[in-house]
């Protein structure tokens, strides 16, 4: 390594190294104003923000650290690299945009408003200006940029398929999607537009039916599922690779469930489609359905069919079935009269 390449090493390190202490120590800073309120918790915006605290405590960034999901498969956090993303240190000290780094307090608040809201100074970031307020937010553009989402949102290329699709070009960010208008009351009863801070994905039936359109139809021997990703700013289902969205038909004759061979008793139902990013060691393709995208999947009717039932899936993992309605979302379901 060349002395400048070192040096420069050197520098980021330290660099890093005193940010880091600025924000984790409770002793004095250079940055931070000698008066200036030193924000280490979610509890102490509580006081002003109770709103925004609520709908952040339920939300699964509040529950980042505590969420059974996340134990189990960490092995309660003895796989320490989960931490970087579950239990972070704020943004600001790693870089928005940055891989966050693993903190060692505050174990309950996982993703905290610290972790999103805290500034290179130690003051608050924001969309504006507020220098009136007891918290003096700042505006900062690398706050509100995608990138401040990229830094944990990334792993499974979600910011990476946002960027490629049309929301992008037209620069709908996440937070327009994610973090819709919300009303804030003023302790003057006044009521002002804040946004909310839910964050519903995965586990929100309304959310996830609003990501695509689902049609099915007869088309000359074979009935057509189709879906087309018409409201996910990303491919869907994004991120983790335990998600999957199923395109399923059942045939009839009359009363009776019939085979796709036109044969009697056929009682489950089949699947046309499924849409996922495999795991490492598995094998297959990426089949999630990009921004804009739409996939059909044809299957031949059996002879004397009269109808077929349709239905569409979100799972949260790929191994439970229909019935697992804690992990299996019905999203559509509809007859197609032949
Ligand atoms: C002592 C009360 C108080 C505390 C504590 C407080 N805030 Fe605030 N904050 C306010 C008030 C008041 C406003 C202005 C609300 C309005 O527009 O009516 C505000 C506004 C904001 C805004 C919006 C700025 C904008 O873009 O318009 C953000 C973001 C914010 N606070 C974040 C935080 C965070 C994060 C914390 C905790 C680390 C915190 N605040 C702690 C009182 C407080
Ligand atoms: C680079 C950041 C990052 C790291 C590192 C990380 N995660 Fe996550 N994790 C996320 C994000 C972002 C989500 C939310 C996206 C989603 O639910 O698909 C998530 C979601 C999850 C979920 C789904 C929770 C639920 O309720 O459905 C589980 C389980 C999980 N992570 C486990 C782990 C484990 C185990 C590790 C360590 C091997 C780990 N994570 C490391 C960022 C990370
Ligand atoms: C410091 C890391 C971090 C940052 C920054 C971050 N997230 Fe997350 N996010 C997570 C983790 C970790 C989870 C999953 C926690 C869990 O389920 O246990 C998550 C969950 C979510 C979910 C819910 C997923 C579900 O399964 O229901 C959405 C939506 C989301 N984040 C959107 C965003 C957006 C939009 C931004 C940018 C404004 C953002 N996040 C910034 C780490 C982060
Ligand atoms: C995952 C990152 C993230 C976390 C965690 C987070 N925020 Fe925010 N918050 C944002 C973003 C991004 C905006 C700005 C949205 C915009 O205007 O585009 C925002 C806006 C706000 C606002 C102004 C809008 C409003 O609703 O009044 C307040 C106040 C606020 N946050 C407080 C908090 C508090 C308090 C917490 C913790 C309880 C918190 N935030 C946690 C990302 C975060
Ligand atoms: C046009 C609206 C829209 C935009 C823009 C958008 N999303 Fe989403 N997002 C959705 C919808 C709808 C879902 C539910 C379907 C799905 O999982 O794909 C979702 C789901 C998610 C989930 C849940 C995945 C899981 O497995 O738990 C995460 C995390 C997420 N989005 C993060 C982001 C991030 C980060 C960005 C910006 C880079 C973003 N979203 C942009 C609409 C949007």
């Amino acid at each position: 390594m060349s002395i400048s390449a070192r040096l420069a090493l050197a520098v980021g390190i330290l660099g890093l190294f005193t940010a880091t202490l600025r924000f984790l120590s409770s002793g004095t800073s250079t940055a931070r104003a000698a008066d200036a309120p030193l924000w280490e918790s979610a509890r102490q915006c509580q006081e002003c923000h109770q709103e925004a605290y609520d709908e952040w405590a339920s939300s699964h960034h509040g529950i980042a650290f505590t969420n059974p999901e996340v134990r189990a498969l960490s092995d309660d956090f003895r796989r320490e690299e989960c931490m970087d993303c579950h239990l972070p240190r704020p943004l600001a000290v790693t870089g928005f945009g940055n891989r966050t780094l693993p903190r060692r307090t505050h174990f309950d608040e996982g993703v905290s408003c610290i972790s999103c809201h805290l500034g290179e100074d130690g003051g608050i970031v924001a969309r504006n200006d507020r220098p009136e307020v007891p918290c003096k937010p700042k505006r900062s553009e690398a706050f509100l940029s995608v990138d401040a989402c990229m830094s944990c949102h990334n792993q499974h290329q979600t910011t990476d398929q946002w960027r490629a699709s049309h929301y992008a070009q037209q620069g709908i960010h996440c937070t327009n999607c994610h973090m819709p208008e919300a009303d804030r009351k003023r302790p003057d009863g006044t009521v002002r537009k804040g946004r909310s801070h839910v964050y519903p994905g995965a586990h929100d039936a309304k959310m996830l039916s609003q990501a695509g359109t689902f049609t099915a139809n007869k088309d000359g021997k074979d009935l057509v599922l189709a879906l087309e990703n018409t409201g996910a700013g990303h491919n869907f289902p994004t991120e983790e690779r335990h998600r999957a969205v199923d395109l399923e038909y059942r045939f009839f004759r009359g009363a009776d469930a019939i085979a796709s061979d036109g044969t009697g008793g056929a009682p489950e139902w089949s699947r046309a489609w499924r849409f996922r990013q495999p795991y490492r060691d598995e094998p297959g393709e990426n089949t999630q359905l990009p921004a804009g995208k739409k996939k059909e999947a044809r299957v031949s009717i059996p002879e004397g069919a009269t109808h077929a039932m349709v239905r569409m899936w979100y799972r949260l993992t790929p191994l439970c079935d229909d019935k697992d309605t804690a992990r299996s979302t019905l999203l559509d379901e509809r007859k197609v009269d032949f």
